[in-house]
């Protein structure tokens, strides 16, 4: 049971929970801890070793083996290592392996802080099932394409918005149809469809729920 207020974003690539977590962290002062790039570290180290991400046991012996600091440097931002990611993100052992570590964090914020920001796929229904405040973000995948690609074209000019669109919904099934912690909204989340919306407008919206909940909470 969390001992601070834990707000919990879930939600598909390019959704905009990892802005909106920045942005929330921010306002209430809360540490925040974007849980994909945990996997993308495992991912990242079972890539520069010359391995397969699908391998179990490799995968599972880099989670268990992670630190921070051995991925210190690393690029772990490219859509090779987030398709690794999704990959070893539906191996149990490794999810056991990084559990208790998103857990801590969410029960006792570094810093001393009132509160933490989590945010990734199973935050509100295997993380954190006691959060404060539980949304999921989402947006039409044409339309996450398109952000992902902006961010992403800068670096890689020959990457074509299809190839975006395309890795976008195969790591979306993957994630929604593994059977460890697939990625799915908790019953109790708030549903935030960021499609027609700006950063600004969805940060207005999450802020109203928050306050609202932090209100009842005392
Ligand atoms: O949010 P992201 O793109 O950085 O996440 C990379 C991958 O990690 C994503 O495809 C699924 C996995 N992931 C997960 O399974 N559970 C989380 N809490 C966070 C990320």
């Amino acid at each position: 049971m969390p001992t601070s207020m834990v707000v919990a974003l879930d939600g598909p690539a390019a959704s905009g929970k990892g802005t909106l977590a920045r942005l929330i962290s921010d306002q209430y002062t809360f540490a925040h801890l974007d849980t994909g790039t945990l996997y993308r570290g495992v991912a990242w180290l079972v890539l520069e070793a010359g391995d397969d991400p699908m391998d179990h046991d490799v995968a599972a012996a880099a989670a268990l083996d992670y630190a921070v600091e051995k991925i210190a440097g690393a690029d772990i931002r490219t859509s090779e290592v987030g398709a690794a990611a999704s990959v070893v993100a539906a191996n149990a052992e490794v999810r056991a392996a990084l559990l208790d570590f998103q857990r801590r964090f969410a029960g006792c914020p570094p810093n001393r802080v009132g509160g933490a920001v989590l945010d990734g796929r199973d935050i509100g229904t295997v993380v954190c099932p006691d959060a404060t405040v539980k949304f999921f973000v989402t947006a039409s995948p044409r339309v996450r394409a398109h952000r992902r690609w902006l961010e992403l074209a800068p670096a890689r000019p020959e990457l074509t918005e299809a190839d975006v669109y395309k890795d976008l919904l195969e790591r979306d099934e993957r994630d929604a149809a593994r059977d460890n912690a697939p990625m799915t909204a908790a019953d109790d989340a708030e549903l935030l469809d960021t499609t027609h919306l700006s950063i600004d407008a969805a940060f207005a919206a999450a802020r109203r729920v928050i306050d609202g909940v932090f209100r009842r909470c005392g």
